[in-house]
């Protein structure tokens, strides 16, 4: 491929955290600047909030082709902003369009998207009508970009997910020369109908996708996905599964199975136990500031167990998690171990506000243990002068050796960090209950001293500059002892592989991509604590009693050993998962997407 080709990453989540998709970009990008440098550009929908983090913008130079485009399309009214995404290790330059403009008639674009592939969007949400509108701004962009070229210049945009990927069959039928790739890193089908049609898996082959299209108000998103993976010149999943689904519900099959890699030489420095004791302690204080001002309980006798990802009950398991917790409690209770595991869910929702315990809960300690080291170190030196001074044996009365001062304040941090009220599960205000804080008030889990499983239910993502713990989700991860990924829907999965990867024991389910990745090539997974999880074969009832049998297990040996295994990639297949091992996969799809796209070839 020729050194001046211009490859665009186009994904609804630059610089728009939602899922995994936005891990999946984030990571992959140092590996594709290493080889393309400068011909290389994201794209992304613009909402000030999220860019404002870590967009960091650049004036536009109008001599290339991209940047007399954007230059033309703001003439014409179109709000772009071109800039640095602000990564720690690597600045990609990206380009971020504003959905929101008046210059788009979506009714337009709805009618065409109907006349010329009849997908119908006619019933279509306030997301979807922003993704037709995205995709229409990058028509005219993809569009004005190949006018602006001379005809040598070759240009390959890669989509990811529908949601960028509304424009791909226009691009097709007007003929633009611009090779596409479409990658799918899951099905809307599988979405909508893993959690709530009877043993999907095992049925794949018997829905009427259009007439459940039609049932879960998701026939434009469906009918996208299907056009952009029909006209893209090369098509590609994340896992078996998801192609499984691809063939079926979309009616291709993938040009390639491309697993999802990590950065996780530069983003993940070698893993130690002294970088978990590190973190670790950074979550003790956080739990000792919302626990101890309510009760007390031993903290070497305390687990920290996590999950995490978007709010999608049942296909994340966050279901099974919490009755595999209920049953652990239950375990625990009746053996009384003295042990303690907190359960951690780091899921965002929609709230008003952070909780003023939780957000206050750090700060509460550290000054509690100040408060502390300044009583002992005023204390130390007065005890033995009163000691030498008057010769009685007994110890001097504290309260006369403390200025007053320092006593007011005491009494006022003591004050403070007591209360009544147990700690509430959630950190933030939540704009609506959801099925998470039903279970836990339908079951009693509140946080009371006498259970001994505890849940913080952590509602937004765990990013340094806003965290209520103040570590970024990497730090809280190496801090943790388990990570639970139960999922029922999961055509890669993150969660569980960033967790192994940085050291910490995580279960996956063998419904997810990435379960399945360990389970067919790494034999001995246990002994590196990566545990699977049968999700496939066995009811939900079995698969949180499996669980809660785990959780168990891992616990005791923790009782028996009073050690905590880390896990370990080394030799393992898994450390074949870095970018650059994987990111070639991407380079020769590239080639094949090239060739393809070229007037004399009319495969797709
Ligand atoms: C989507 C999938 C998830 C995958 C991610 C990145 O969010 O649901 O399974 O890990 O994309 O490919």
């Amino acid at each position: 491929m020729k050194l001046d080709t211009i490859l665009f990453e186009v994904a609804w989540e630059i610089c728009n955290q939602i899922g995994g998709i936005y891990t999946f970009i984030k990571s992959k990008i140092p590996a594709v600047m290493d080889v393309r440098e400068d011909n290389y550009y994201l794209l992304g929908p613009y909402f000030p909030e999220t860019a404002k983090l870590d967009f960091k913008p650049v004036a536009v130079m109008g001599e290339c082709p991209v940047g007399k485009t954007i230059l033309r399309m703001r003439d014409m009214g179109y709000e772009i902003h071109l800039g640095y995404w602000l990564l720690p290790s690597s600045r990609p330059l990206v380009i971020l369009f504003n959905p929101d403009n008046s210059l788009i008639d979506v009714n337009q674009v709805k009618a065409t998207l109907w006349n010329d592939h009849q997908i119908s969007s006619i019933r279509s949400d306030a997301l979807t009508d922003k993704v037709l509108a995205f995709g229409e701004i990058l028509r005219i962009f993809f569009t004005t970009v190949r006018n602006f070229s001379n005809d040598e210049q070759d240009l390959i945009a890669h989509f990811h997910e529908w949601m960028s990927a509304s424009c791909l069959p226009q691009l097709h039928k007007d003929k633009i020369k611009i090779a596409t790739v479409f990658t799918t890193h899951a099905t809307v089908a599988g979405r909508y109908l893993a959690p709530n049609e009877y043993d999907f898996y095992n049925r794949l082959h018997t829905f009427d996708i259009q007439e459940k299209a039609a049932h879960y108000n998701i026939e434009a998103q469906t009918g996208i996905e299907k056009a952009a993976a029909q006209n893209a010149n090369v098509f590609t999943t994340v896992s078996k599964q998801c192609a499984s689904e691809c063939e079926i519900f979309l009616g291709r099959s993938p040009d390639s199975i491309i697993p999802n890699g990590l950065n996780f030489q530069q983003k993940f420095p070698h893993e130690s136990f002294s970088q978990h004791q590190k973190y670790r302690g950074m979550i003790d204080e956080f739990v000792k500031g919302l626990f101890f001002p309510s009760y007390h309980f031993n903290m070497e006798k305390t687990l920290y167990f996590f999950t995490s990802g978007r709010y999608e009950y049942r296909n994340k398991g966050f279901d099974i998690t919490l009755k595999a917790l209920e049953q652990l409690n239950e375990k625990l209770q009746e053996n009384d171990f003295g042990i303690t595991i907190i359960l951690f869910i780091i899921s965002p929702r929609p709230h008003y506000s952070v909780k003023a315990d939780a957000l206050e809960a750090r700060s509460r300690y550290q000054h509690m243990q100040k408060l502390c080291r300044k009583i002992s170190s005023e204390l130390g030196p007065r005890i033995y002068a009163s000691v030498t001074h008057d010769k009685s044996s007994g110890l001097p009365d504290i309260n006369k050796l403390l200025d007053d001062e320092l006593i007011q304040d005491w009494k006022k941090t003591v004050a403070g960090f007591k209360q009544k009220q147990l700690p509430a599960v959630a950190t933030h205000h939540l704009v609506n209950e959801d099925a998470i804080t039903d279970f836990c008030r339908s079951t009693g889990f509140d946080n009371s001293k006498n259970s001994a499983v505890k849940v913080v239910y952590h509602n937004e993502f765990m990013e340094r500059a806003t965290s209520l713990l103040g570590m970024d989700y990497a730090e809280f991860v190496s801090g943790c002892h388990l990570g639970i990924f139960p999922d029922l829907y999961q055509p890669w999965g993150y969660a569980p592989m960033e967790s192994i990867v940085l050291g910490t024991p995580a279960i996956a389910s063998n419904l997810s991509g990435f379960g399945q990745f360990v389970q067919a090539n790494v034999t001995d997974h246990d002994a590196q604590e990566m545990y699977i999880l049968d999700r496939k074969s066995q009811s939900d009832e079995g698969a949180a009693y499996q669980l809660s049998e785990m959780l168990y297990n891992f616990t005791r040996s923790f009782i028996s050993n009073q050690f905590i295994p880390r896990s370990s990639i080394k030799n393992t297949a898994i450390a074949k998962l870095c970018w650059s091992e994987i990111q070639p996969r991407y380079e020769e799809i590239y080639k094949l997407a090239m060739m393809r796209s070229q007037p004399a070839s009319n495969l797709y």
